[in-house]
């Protein structure tokens, strides 16, 4: 099941393996890098069916850091495609992941320090969030996004559309996760607005909404849209698993076509309960009550347990993120172990182990 094709919309991934977006704080001014080419490619040769890039911001204060990569420029467009070229010509399907960081914009890459804070005298700039509350007392106090800027955000978002699909990207995924700008709005311990874009359900989620129809409409009908989402807040009082599913039924409606389940981000000192498979049962929630097709991600690791979350239909498609980097290569062994059918890239055939005999 893992290597059977799948088919969302007019796309097919040649399997359910899906290398979940990872910033690589590798760029300058957004521009997609050599690292780009050579890390997303690899994971390309390596067997995945879906290559998504890290997070790319819309707009430059939606960056998480002042390296991440962005969509917020024409200029960005050209490397991204020789990036898009190469992952199609190894038969992967190429995805970039869309994203505003808000609040949580304008930090140091993780293995700077000391960490933190980016001055704008040190090329940071002053996020943008719901309210002026900082995401914990180390970041930048944001200011307050107003219904016109909402406005302009908005149309950032179409243009990204317009560069992803001019860069040769078939699926986007919009980042509605991890305490970034969306997931901002859609928490009730961040949005504390009083206007039609806080209070109520209905007006904390109206942003993911907006974004999702502003997104689809450029977005060609053939191409599959996601959206990764936090699941929860993992604090009493905060997001949770019943408004994920409904959000998702929401967000199905605007034209999106797969929801991505991880969770927290939102809350500095949540305490999360880590452990192999523990966001699983969302993608299997949401999926079941929400009737959308959904991602499993976080601390998968082996092909047995990416086998066990399709047969047992809790997801239907696998993101890994960490196992992907220590092994590009991950789906042409996973193959080999699951006794799968997978070819190999021409150049490494020789190196492919003979398939086991197969047991009557
Ligand atoms: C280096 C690194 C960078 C990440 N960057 C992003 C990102 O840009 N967007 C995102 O949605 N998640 C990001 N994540 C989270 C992963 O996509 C994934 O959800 C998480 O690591 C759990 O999956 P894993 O246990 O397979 O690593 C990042 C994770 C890592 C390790």
């Amino acid at each position: 099941m893992l290597f059977e094709p799948y088919t969302l919309r007019g796309l097919t991934l040649r399997n359910r393996l899906v290398v979940s977006p990872m910033c690589q704080y590798s760029s300058a001014d957004g521009f997609a890098s050599d690292w780009h080419l050579v890390h997303l490619g690899s994971r390309a040769v390596g067997g995945a069916g879906l290559v998504f890039t890290e997070a790319s911001a819309v707009e430059a204060r939606g960056r998480i850091s002042p390296e991440d990569l962005g969509i917020y420029k024409d200029e960005h467009v050209e490397k991204l495609a020789q990036i898009t070229r190469f992952i199609k010509a190894q038969g992967a399907v190429p995805g970039m992941q869309i994203a505003h960081a808000g609040r949580k914009g304008s930090t140091r890459r993780p293995w700077e320090s000391p960490p933190g804070t980016v001055s704008p005298a040190e090329g940071g700039w002053i996020p943008v969030g719901p309210t002026t509350e900082p995401f914990a007392p180390n970041y930048p106090v944001p200011t307050a996004l107003d219904e016109r800027e909402i406005a302009t955000i908005l149309r950032a978002y179409a243009d990204a559309a317009r560069r992803a699909l001019a860069a040769g990207f078939e699926i986007a995924e919009l980042h509605f996760a991890h305490g970034y700008l969306v997931h901002e709005f859609y928490s009730p311990l961040s949005n504390t607005r009083t206007d039609r874009y806080g209070g109520s359900f209905e007006n904390r989620i109206r942003l993911a909404l907006e974004i999702a129809a502003a997104f689809r409409a450029v977005w060609p009908e053939d191409r599959p849209l996601f959206a990764r989402i936090s699941s929860t807040d993992w604090t009493p009082g905060g997001w949770d698993i019943e408004a994920s599913v409904e959000l998702a039924k929401r967000l199905a409606a605007a034209g999106v076509d797969l929801i991505d389940c991880s969770s927290g981000g939102n809350v500095a000192d949540a305490r999360i309960p880590m452990e192999p498979l523990y966001q699983v049962p969302f993608a299997e929630r949401i999926r079941r009550d929400a009737k959308v097709p959904t991602g499993a991600v976080g601390l998968i690791t082996t092909p047995e347990q990416c086998e066990a979350i399709l047969q047992r239909r809790q997801a239907d498609l696998i993101l890994m993120a960490r196992e992907f980097l220590r092994d590009p290569y991950f789906p042409l062994s996973a193959a080999g172990e699951l006794d799968a059918e997978i070819s190999w890239p021409k150049q490494y055939e020789r190196a492919k182990p003979a398939r086991r005999a197969v047991s009557s």
